[in-house]
Parts: C-alpha cells; sequence; structure tokens
C-alpha cells in the first residue's frame, strides 16, 4: 500500500515513522505543514493522486486544549472540517480521536457507543470531525485515545521530568484519573489495524491498560528517572489554575479493540518503562 501519514512532526507522528521500518512492504508518505497541510483541499487531492495513496493515517490535529478556547477557528478547521477533506479523497482513513469526546463525569471506563459530551473546544471540535469525516467515508476507522506521550516532542513525562530535576516540591493533581498511553504502542495499534487481514470499519478506544491519577503517573516518571529530591504531594484540580475543565474520569474501555484484533495492551507502566529507556538513549 501506499500510505499517506500526516502530522509525522508530531508525538504519534514520529512514532509511526519509528514503527514503519518494521513493516517496509508499504511505502510511506511523512508529512507535515510544510508538505501537506490537510486544511488544503486542493493539496491533499493532488497529492493523494499523484501519490496514488490507497490509506490516509491522520496523525496531524490542533492538540493545544487551552489554545483551543481562545481559537475555535483554527482549531475547527484542523480537527473538524480537514477530516471532510481526508474522507472525500475515495481511500482507506485511519483517524486519531480523544478521551475530551466524553464529558469525564462518568465513573466507569467509556465504551465506543457511550454517550459524547465533550466539555471543551478541543473536544468539541474532535467530536465534530469524527462525524465529518464518517459522513464523507463511512469505513474510516477512529481510534480514540488518551493522555499520550512519546519521547518526541513535548509532553507530560518530560515536563515532569523537566520539573523534578528543577523544584524541591511539586503538587500534582489527584482527581483526574485516566490511562497515560506511550505513543508507541498506540502507532502499534495502529499497525495492527493496517495489518489486519480484513479491513473493520468504526470507532475504536485504544489506551494502555491500567488506570492512574496525574499524581501516581508523576512518581512512577520521577521513579524511573532516579529522581528522588522533589518531594511530589497531591492537590485537587481546583488548586491548579486550569484554564480550561479537564475531565475528572476519562478511562476508555478497551474491549472492542482487543476482542476484534485479538490482541492484549501492555500497561502503562510498561510503556513508560519503555519510554523511559528511549529518552535515557536520546539524553
Ligand atoms: N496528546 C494527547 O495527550 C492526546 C490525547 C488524546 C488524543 N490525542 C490525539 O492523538 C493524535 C496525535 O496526537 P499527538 O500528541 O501526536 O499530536 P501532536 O504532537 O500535537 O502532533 C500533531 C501534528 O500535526 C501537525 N499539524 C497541525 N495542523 C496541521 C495541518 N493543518 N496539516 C498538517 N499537519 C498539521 C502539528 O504541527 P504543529 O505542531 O506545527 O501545529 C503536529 O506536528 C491527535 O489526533 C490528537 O488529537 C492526543
Amino acid at each position: 500500500m501506499n500510505i499517506l501519514i500526516t502530522g509525522c512532526n508530531g508525538q504519534l507522528g514520529n512514532e509511526m515513522r519509528v514503527l514503519s521500518a518494521s513493516h517496509p512492504k508499504h511505502t510511506y508518505f511523512f508529512t507535515d505543514i510544510p508538505e501537506l497541510d490537510i486544511t488544503d483541499s486542493k493539496a491533499v487531492k493532488s497529492f493523494v493522486t499523484t501519490n496514488a495513496i490507497d490509506l490516509i493515517v491522520n496523525c496531524a490535529a490542533y492538540t493545544n486544549v487551552d489554545k483551543a478556547e481562545e481559537d475555535e477557528a483554527t482549531a475547527l478547521k484542523i480537527n473538524a472540517n480537514a477530516l471532510s477533506v481526508l474522507g472525500s479523497q475515495g481511500v482507506r482513513v485511519l483517524h486519531v480521536s480523544t478521551d475530551y469526546v466524553f464529558s469525564g463525569d462518568e465513573h466507569l471506563p467509556c465504551r465506543e457507543t457511550d454517550p459524547v459530551a465533550p466539555r471543551t473546544v478541543y473536544g468539541t471540535t474532535k467530536l465534530r470531525g469524527e462525524k465529518m469525516l464518517l459522513a464523507e467515508c463511512p469505513d474510516a476507522v477512529i481510534l480514540r485515545t488518551a493522555w499520550l506521550y512519546s519521547s518526541f516532542g513535548n509532553n507530560f513525562v518530560k515536563t515532569m521530568i523537566r520539573l523534578g530535576k528543577e523544584k524541591k516540591e511539586l503538587g500534582v493533581v489527584f482527581d483526574q484519573i485516566g490511562t497515560p498511553t506511550y505513543a508507541a504502542d498506540l502507532a502499534w495499534a495502529i499497525f495492527t489495524v493496517i495489518e489486519s487481514k480484513v479491513w473493520r470499519p468504526g470507532i475504536y478506544h485504544f489506551t494502555n491498560e491500567g488506570v492512574c491519577s496525574w499524581y501516581d503517573f508523576t512518581l512512577a516518571i520521577h521513579e524511573l528517572a532516579g529522581i528522588d529530591q522533589c518531594h511530589v504531594h497531591p492537590i485537587l484540580s481546583e488548586e491548579y489554575a486550569y484554564k480550561t475543565p479537564r475531565p475528572h474520569y476519562s478511562v476508555l474501555d478497551k474491549t472492542k479493540f482487543k476482542k476484534t484484533f485479538d490482541v492484549s495492551i501492555p500497561h502503562w507502566l510498561d510503556g513508560l518503562r519503555r519510554c523511559m529507556k528511549q529518552l535515557t538513549v536520546s539524553d
């Protein structure tokens, strides 16, 4: 297959590039804004036609949750309208969405069929993108994920390592529960879908296994990074000056993905250990 990967300079896009080396039978076209802006419908059409693309894996997105509140128009363009463009090319599309389509008020892991109720501009635009994609391309695959981190790009893991080295004390919220997800494992999930004998359209949830709070996650990061001079203490969300509301419970139920593709998923701590090894290598 000729596979177009958009947003390749992001966390997931970079992990897709790394993993693509283990799947050499395909030809990959890695693009980010300079090579292909997904909001430019003419450019997308021309790229797909010229390169005889069979599958688009969309890793591009407007992911800054706080900035999206002030710049709804741009978030809408990239997270929603562009999905109509990608979906109307007459080729398969694998898209990535988010736990932010849910309210985060539940106390049980969310299934794909559960009611959506985004509380942020980011979540609202991502949900609209899902709908716009499925309207144009009903056999698309959408993987909803959460709490992504990687050795590439800026993310929570890198921030906590930096703060742990700089500060003697750190308050981290313990009333937001979710599942940290190593972007390399999400890339593996994407290849699991691509390499499956049969294309199985639909929405799936994919994160690593297990749950924790940001506080627990930070303790694990510091332990693995050998940071012991910083005291981390749990705080409530209301004690942290969030600009945008954050879901209190955003655990995704991955049963459908595991059953459909007959796989088991690594625990988040296992993913974190592998990511930390990569960080050490690249440091
Ligand atoms: N990060 C998370 O915690 C998280 C959680 C749940 C779901 N997700 C979803 O997972 C997917 C991957 O996230 P990620 O963390 O890898 O995102 P990321 O690191 O922010 O990467 C997104 C990439 O897309 C690029 N991009 C933005 N607008 C574009 C456009 N118009 N055309 C082409 N490329 C464009 C970005 O460039 P610039 O950086 O220059 O804008 C960036 O390189 C996204 O769909 C995201 O919504 C992420």
